[in-house]
């Protein structure tokens, strides 16, 4: 940044001391000290230090901060990154002028690098702040703001650094990224605003845009779905006469995070957990083709399926299809022309990143009706949106000309009202119509089938009778709810889900009976609490025996969950998932009626200092790889893919021969057959359990569950919950323990003492790796379900475990509380079957 030449500036004063690492406690520098090479400053909180530093091949020193209290270096910002010094003679001191420089110690006159602001003040005082930002003050008692890092950032945002424009000075703070990983010099790649049409962020490799951001929506920007506020963290955007940025901030003193641009043009967010002692990455741009800036060129539209998958939008072609295969750029055109204002009209895309809006117009106050109407009269408008997805959604942005850079998400992402000609429109709402009729044609066979039942009582009775069990014969009446029935529809092959080919009917049981069964609901016949309600005991006139989940009222268990337990689990049968024998509605009670598990649930045993005992390892091997079967069931073999989301050792039942069951299907979420992510706002489960994904961003997959299922698996072998693990040392989890000793070769010293010897080392050995290599980091790195049980049963080479990544309860609380909203053991609650209360 600084030319090297020699610009004469002088010094105020010698240094302190010329030899010696001292370092100094102070966070300020006045005209009369300085810094050199070996001597750092550290900020009052202790988070950032500021001082020379090589990085890690180089020889070169640089004047930079960096996070100090985490022993991996982080640098964040760098002084004279363009003119290193060759050896370790730098200096930063604050010349007569009042600029803070850098300079070799034996060359003062002729600084490396300044903060070149026009002063002439030999009283500026130079102070590191604990939010990283290093702030130049003209001394005396104005006080007021010279220069400041933030507005000069490097290649990191960090949390309260405005990213973007301020007008007024005319200051651009756009990132740019290091050389290489040992040369923090000014690199290729940038990332900085576009505040052209509604303003967007781009990342630049030189001059070409690789990758854009999307327009600010009100919520986050379009390009990145998986950007939600949350309580831990929180974005803003402002876009006002003197300023554009972005501001992000994090409400948690566990948890850490920045944005790095890094020097292959990706940008990270980068988090350290306490707990965990390390960084861990996050890809905020996936690598995916699709992100590439107009992968699939103007008019086309990308979409991650298998492949890649360009395709041109509805009322385009492609010019030429063999070209399409090859060069995308430009390659779809109008199949007819517009009608420009006779017939055109628009069509609603959903699930995309908004097109490039650089060349769009925006206004803030039109409505969306108003929008479509201003659109449609001007010729060369191409596609409306909202500007502001808030609420109903408002404004109103206008694209003209080319559409560039559409994808499409998996989840989230935005709509946009693309104009089409006539025909387009007329065949679109053909469509519409189709799917309209066939809705209805199901509807009628609907009603007809329930008329039928209704009118051929006898049928129905013999429909009913043949899949009678013991307790349904003691059913004082019988019925289909139209509830249930309508439930099914949502699977539209039949048969399906089925081990021993029969459809399984789900009874529906009269309230007075489960209220008969537990004894009016009495407190003797209680089994446990949890958020969502009361477990009861209950033995119904035949003496079975059943545990009747009675959800509360007021519970977070709403309809929604309630149904989506009794779809789930009706379907599903597997040895190791628990049985839902019926379910009960009745206004506000909710009831679901399950097989009785005399030996309540895992955690009763696995961490019960008696019960415990009764566990030896066979015992304990064969739980693992009853529940590694039920969830390979739900992953795979169901062929529903379903996602438990909140596996842990209280929702595994044990049956009289302590056959595992996995249970509470209360979050449970059912994917599509090609989706392989979701994304939720809501993040619930139990901390201990959650997958860092998931936890911090809310993308739940089958690895999530993996992550759980591997941290089930280390707590069944030590019989210590993850959570509760090191108290005197709260930043180690039973996960980290256990990747320190394995790292040592001493994984064996974790297994429950009450086992004594009495284990095959070399088996329990196998079961540990696995555990670590299912509570990898990064989602990818997991193994699936089928893998897991194939390295848990056959002795074959497995992968190394990379480091695993770990939330403890620490990092986790501040978000716990406010995502629902009751308090900090609420996410412990969210589950019901808490069959052993403690
Ligand atoms: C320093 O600032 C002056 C004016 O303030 C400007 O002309 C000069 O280019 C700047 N030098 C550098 C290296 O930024
Ligand atoms: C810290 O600052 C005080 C006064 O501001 C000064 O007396 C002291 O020498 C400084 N300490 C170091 C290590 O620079
Ligand atoms: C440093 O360079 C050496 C040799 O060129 C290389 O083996 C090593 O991996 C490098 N270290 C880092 C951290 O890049
Ligand atoms: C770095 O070293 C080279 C030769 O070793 C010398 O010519 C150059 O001036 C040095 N640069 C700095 C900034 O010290
Ligand atoms: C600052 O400069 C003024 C004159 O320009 C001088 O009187 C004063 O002593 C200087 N202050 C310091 C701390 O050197
Ligand atoms: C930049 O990010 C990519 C993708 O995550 C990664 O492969 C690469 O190693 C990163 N570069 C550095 C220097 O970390
Ligand atoms: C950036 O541009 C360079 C040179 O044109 C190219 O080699 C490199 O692959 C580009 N990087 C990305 C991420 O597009
Ligand atoms: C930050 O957290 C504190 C308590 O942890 C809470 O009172 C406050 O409302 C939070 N602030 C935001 C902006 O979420
Ligand atoms: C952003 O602010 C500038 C300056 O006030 C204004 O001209 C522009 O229209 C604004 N853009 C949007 C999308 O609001
Ligand atoms: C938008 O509406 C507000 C009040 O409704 C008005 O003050 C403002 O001038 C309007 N802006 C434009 C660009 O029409
Ligand atoms: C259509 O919009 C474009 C872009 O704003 C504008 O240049 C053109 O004059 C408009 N045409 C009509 C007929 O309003």
């Amino acid at each position: 940044m600084f030319p090297p030449t020699c610009l004469c500036f002088l010094l105020f004063q010698f240094f302190a001391s010329a030899t010696g690492a001292a370092v100094s406690s102070n966070d300020t520098l006045t005209p009369t000290e300085s810094i050199i090479d070996g001597q750092i400053v550290v900020s009052v909180g202790n988070n950032y230090a500021l001082g020379f530093f090589s990085p890690d091949n180089s020889s070169y020193r640089y004047l930079g901060i960096w996070l100090h209290r985490i022993p991996e270096i982080l640098v964040v910002w760098v002084a004279n990154r363009d003119n290193p010094l060759n050896d370790s003679s730098g200096v930063a001191s604050l010349a007569l002028d009042g600029n803070l420089i850098v300079s070799s110690i034996n060359d003062r006159r002729c600084p490396l690098w300044s903060t070149n602001v026009s002063i002439s003040d030999n009283t500026t005082i130079l102070k590191l702040h604990d939010s990283g930002n290093l702030v130049l003050y003209s001394g005396g008692r104005t006080n007021r703001i010279l220069w400041q890092s933030f507005d000069h950032p490097t290649h990191i945002l960090l949390p309260g650094m405005k990213f973007g424009l301020d007008r007024r000075p005319g200051l651009n703070r756009v990132l740019t990224s290091w050389r290489s990983k040992d040369d923090p010099g000014r690199g290729i790649y940038s990332f900085g605003f576009d505040q052209r049409g509604s303003p967007q962020a781009i990342v630049n490799n030189g001059s070409a845009q690789i990758w854009r951001t999307g327009p600010w929506n009100g919520q986050r920007f379009s390009g990145v779905p998986q950007m939600t506020q949350s309580s831990i963290f929180n974005y803003a955007f402002a876009n006002t006469t003197d300023e554009l940025y972005f501001v992000f901030n994090i409400n948690s003193s566990s948890i850490f995070s920045l944005f790095a641009l890094n020097d292959s043009g990706l940008i990270h967010q980068i988090t350290w957990i306490k707990s965990n002692r390390r960084w861990s990455k996050i890809n905020l741009v996936s690598i995916e083709k699709c992100d590439i800036y107009g992968y699939c060129g103007a008019y086309g539209s990308c979409r991650m399926q298998m492949t890649v998958n360009c395709d041109c939008l509805p009322g385009f072609q492609p010019k030429s299809p063999i070209d399409w295969l090859t060069e995308r750029k430009d390659a779809c055109v109008r199949k007819r022309p517009l009608g420009c204002g006779k017939g055109d009209g628009f069509l609603k895309l959903v699930g995309l990143k908004l097109p490039d809006t650089s060349m769009s117009l925006v206004d803030k106050n039109l409505s969306l009706k108003e929008c479509e109407r201003r659109c449609l009269n001007n010729c060369s408008c191409t596609a409306y949106a909202p500007a502001d997805i808030t609420g109903k959604g408002s404004g109103c942005i206008t694209w003209f000309g080319k559409l560039m850079d559409i994808r499409y998400f998996s989840y989230g992402g935005d709509h946009l009202y693309l104009r089409v000609d006539a025909v387009e429109l007329a065949a679109q709402e053909r469509k519409d119509k189709g799917f309209f009729h066939n809705k209805h044609k199901v509807a009628i066979l609907m009603v007809s089938f329930v008329v039928g039942l209704l009118l051929f009582p006898a049928s129905a009775y013999h429909l009913l009778k043949k899949r009678k069990g013991s307790m349904e014969k003691r059913q004082r009446r019988r019925r289909i709810l139209l509830f249930d029935f309508l439930t099914k529809k949502n699977f539209s092959t039949t048969n399906e889900l089925d081990d021993n080919g029969t459809n399984p009917e789900l009874p529906f049981i009269e309230l007075d009976v489960v209220a008969a069964a537990t004894d009016n609901f009495s407190p003797n016949n209680k089994l446990g609490r949890g958020g969502f309600g009361a477990v009861y005991k209950g033995r119904m006139s035949n003496g079975k025996e059943i545990a009747v989940k009675r959800l509360s009222k007021n519970s977070g268990q709403g309809m929604e969950e309630f149904k989506n337990e009794i779809i789930l689990i009706a379907k599903l049968q597997h040895r190791n998932l628990v049985r839902l024998l019926g379910y009960s509605l009745q206004e506000e009670e909710k009831m679901l009626i399950y097989e009785y598990m005399p030996n309540k649930s895992l955690d009763s045993f696995i961490f019960d200092k008696n019960k415990r005992l009764l566990l030896d390892w066979r015992k304990r091997f064969q739980i693992i790889m009853g529940i590694a079967r039920g969830v390979l069931y739900l992953h795979e073999d169901s062929r529903l893919r379903i996602i438990h989301r909140d596996l842990k050792a209280s929702n595994v039942l044990l049956d009289e021969e302590m056959i595992p069951k996995i249970s509470d299907f209360g979050m449970a979420r059912i994917f599509g057959g090609d989706q392989i992510q979701a994304h939720t706002n809501n993040v619930v489960g139990t901390y201990g359990y959650m997958s860092p994904e998931y936890a911090m961003q809310g993308l739940f997959s089958i690895k999530s569950d993996v992550f759980s299922f591997g941290v089930l698996l280390l707590e069944i072998i030590s019989g210590k919950k993850n959570k509760e693990y090191f108290d005197e040392d709260p930043s180690m989890n039973l996960i980290g323990h256990v990747w320190e000793l394995w790292k040592e070769g001493r994984a064996l010293e974790i297994v429950d003492s009450t086992m004594a010897d009495n284990y095959l080392a070399h088996e329990v050995s196998r079961c540990i790796q696995v555990g670590l290599l299912c509570v990898q980091e990064s989602a990818l790195d997991r193994p699936t379900m089928t893998s897991v049980i194939f390295m848990l049963g056959n002795e074959k080479k497995m992968p190394t475990p990379n480091q695993p990544n770990l939330i403890i309860k620490r990092a986790l609380r501040g978000q716990d509380s406010s995502t629902t909203g009751t308090g900090s053991c609420s996410i412990n609650e969210v589950t019901i079957t808490v069959l052993d209360p403690r």
